[in-house]
């Protein structure tokens, strides 16, 4: 593939964020090139989030990336909630005014998007490691980057860091412009894929005092699961019968139902973290996705804020591409902060409302039964939550 050495915008990273504003940019009829630090096979089988909010699902079908999705994909108007021994249902389309999530992998998604950009859209480099970022005072941007042994330059109108919370494009702001917030919590996931058809129709989020569980899928054949662990935790230490005889006693509830078995394919521990950067632009550089902020997987947020991210951004850039008006771009940090802000809210009360912290009294869980109870009892805190899971309208 031959690439340019200038173009429009330079975009460091192949995830969600990066191949979205490249479709994206490209439906605006604006330039870009995407540089990808890994190989194709290993971006397209990276295991990672499963949960579309309606925004998602919308844009992925605006521009043309939703064919596999809506044969493939499987609507959600529900999530269980489990405690106490008992489930509660929470209806998305009646507590959110009709709107719902989908179940997609990350994986598929980001195979779509790969195969749309290969076929129609501009340059994609696998391979390809950014190493620094220059002239962003200058108002002269670049991207340096190493490909097959050889360092390149890539002249650009703007940068974006779709890199990921490893990536370099945070470290590019200097220190006094960055503000950063975090938070780690006291346990991590351990989550597995197995060959199995899910035990429910839904997704289950069980509290118990052994630890939170989950219950997902990927297909009407694949369970996806996770079980909080403490931090550290090796995935060797959690044969396969232990896994599945944990998630009996978390997911116990009064009642016959039971939880189906099968053969565990891949087994991975995921720390849990919230972390936002502000503001999340620097002169032509912005951030976008994990590159700016991380939530803890407990709300479903890290796939859809980087896809929300982008949409405000590339609706900006083709304001300016079509206009030279650059209010839009001015607006960009503040405008996905109030989202990001929200989902890092959300997330965080997920998170420390379902995960007994091992530090924690008989009264802190108490007070998270009672939230849970709240939730089951009362419409208005229902749909509290309803409305943040599948997520506002993007912009
Ligand atoms: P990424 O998907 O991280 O993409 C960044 C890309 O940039 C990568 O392909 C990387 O290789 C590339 N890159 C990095 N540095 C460079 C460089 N110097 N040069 C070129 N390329 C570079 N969210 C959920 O909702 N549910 C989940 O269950 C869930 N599980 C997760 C498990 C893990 C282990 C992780 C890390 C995240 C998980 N997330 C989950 C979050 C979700 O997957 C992310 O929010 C989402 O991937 C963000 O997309 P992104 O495009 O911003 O970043
Ligand atoms: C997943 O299917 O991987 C998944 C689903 C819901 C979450 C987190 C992860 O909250």
């Amino acid at each position: 593939m031959s690439v340019p050495a200038r173009t429009t915008v330079a975009i460091i990273g192949a995830g969600p964020a990066g191949l979205l504003l490249a479709r994206l940019l490209r439906r605006s009829g604006i330039d870009s090139v995407v540089l990808e630090h890994r190989d194709r096979a290993y971006v397209e089988q990276r295991q990672r989030a499963g949960i579309l909010e309606q925004g998602t699902i919308d844009v992925l079908r605006e521009c043309g990336a939703g064919e596999r999705m809506d044969r493939e994909g499987l609507p959600h108007n529900g999530v269980e909630l489990r405690f106490d021994g008992r489930g509660h249902r929470i209806d998305f389309p009646s507590l959110t005014g009709g709107r719902a999530v989908m179940v997609y992998a990350q994986t598929e998604m980001v195979k779509d998007l790969v195969a749309l950009q290969l076929a129609e859209g501009g340059p994609l480099l696998f391979e390809a490691r950014a190493v620094a970022i220059e002239g962003l005072e200058a108002g002269q941007p670049s991207v340096r980057y190493v490909h097959e042994g050889r360092e390149h330059t890539l002249a650009c109108d703007f940068v974006v860091g779709c890199d990921g919370f490893h990536g370099i494009a945070r470290a590019a702001v200097p220190s006094d412009v960055l503000r950063t917030f975090d938070r780690e919590y006291p346990y991590s996931w351990l989550g597995i894929m197995a060959d199995v058809p899910p035990s429910s129709d839904e997704l289950i989020y069980a509290h118990s005092e052994r630890g939170f569980a989950l219950l997902s899928m990927r297909t009407p054949t694949v369970s996806r699961l996770y079980l909080q662990v403490p931090n550290g935790t090796d995935p060797a230490d959690w044969p396969d019968e232990r896994i599945w005889d944990e998630l009996d006693l978390r997911f116990a509830v009064d009642g016959d139902w039971k939880l189906e078995r099968g053969p565990i394919t891949s087994k991975s521990v995921t720390p849990m973290r919230s972390f936002v950067t502000e503001p999340m632009r620097y002169g032509p550089l912005f951030l976008a996705g994990d590159a700016a902020h991380i939530v803890p997987p407990t709300g479903a947020k890290g796939l859809n804020l980087a896809a929300a991210d982008v949409v405000v951004l590339a609706r900006a850039l083709a304001r300016w591409h079509e206009t030279g008006a650059a209010d839009l771009l001015d607006a960009y940090s503040d405008t996905c902060l109030r989202r990001v802000w929200r989902a890092e809210h959300f997330s965080y009360f997920m998170t420390t409302t379902l995960h007994p912290d091992p530090a924690q009294s008989d009264f802190d869980t108490r007070l998270q039964l009672s939230q849970l109870h709240r939730v089951a009892d009362s419409e208005a805190a229902a749909a509290e939550l309803a409305q943040n899971y599948v997520g506002s309208p993007f912009e």
